[in-house]
């Protein structure tokens, strides 16, 4: 990290980070806050502002596999960390089965909350390892993501429905499942 002085009231740093994992570089004020250099510098605007104040959840990212409120994290801190954003989850421009069961389920309206909810989740998910958490367990990973939409229940369920997909008993069962004529089945 360099750091040059512009004058007086304007100091910025030179920071390195990996955004849903590529590499960027970003010369920004070091408290700018972590929320506008991913969406203005990075171009990710995925992540949402709500309150500002660490209060709605609704900035949430991973940082080093950690949750944290974007908007309350200096810039300064993400330099050399691994960061997850709500585009993150979507693979190849595919969504995930977190997210598809968001939205089956009806657990994103008007969708300000969502993204903070989703990367909450998928910390949860990770934490899980296919197991498929208690309804108390995803109300308290979740509880500091704020919605006003939903009335929670639907989330909920959209957490449980895509930890049961990823369990390994459902896994298990997919594979056991006779291969379906396709011309190549060995005799
Ligand atoms: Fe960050 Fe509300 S915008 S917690
Ligand atoms: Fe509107 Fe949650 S879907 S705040």
């Amino acid at each position: 990290m360099s750091t040059r002085a512009l004058g007086a009231r304007a100091t910025t740093v030179a920071l390195s980070f990996t955004v849903n994992g590529r590499k960027h570089q970003v010369r920004v004020p070091p408290m700018k806050r972590l929320l506008d250099v991913l969406r203005d510098e990075c171009g990710l605007t995925g992540t949402k502002e709500g309150c500002g104040e660490g209060e709605c959840g609704a900035c949430t990212v991973l940082l080093d596999g950690r949750s944290v409120n974007s908007c309350l994290v200096p810039a300064i801190q993400a330099d050399g960390a691994k960061l997850v954003t709500v585009e993150g989850l979507a693979a190849r421009g595919r969504l995930s089965a977190l997210q598809r069961a968001f939205v089956e389920r009806g657990g994103a309206q008007c969708g300000i909350c969502t993204p903070g909810m989703l990367v909450s989740a998928y910390e949860l998910l990770g934490r899980s390892r296919g197991r498929v958490p208690s309804d108390p367990e995803v109300r308290d990973a979740l509880a500091g993501n704020l919605c006003r939409c939903t009335g929670y229940q639907k989330i909920v369920d959209a957490v449980q429905a895509a930890a049961r997909e990823a369990s390994p008993r459902r896994r298990a069962a997919t594979k056991s499942r006779p291969a379906r004529r396709l011309g190549k089945a060995r005799r």
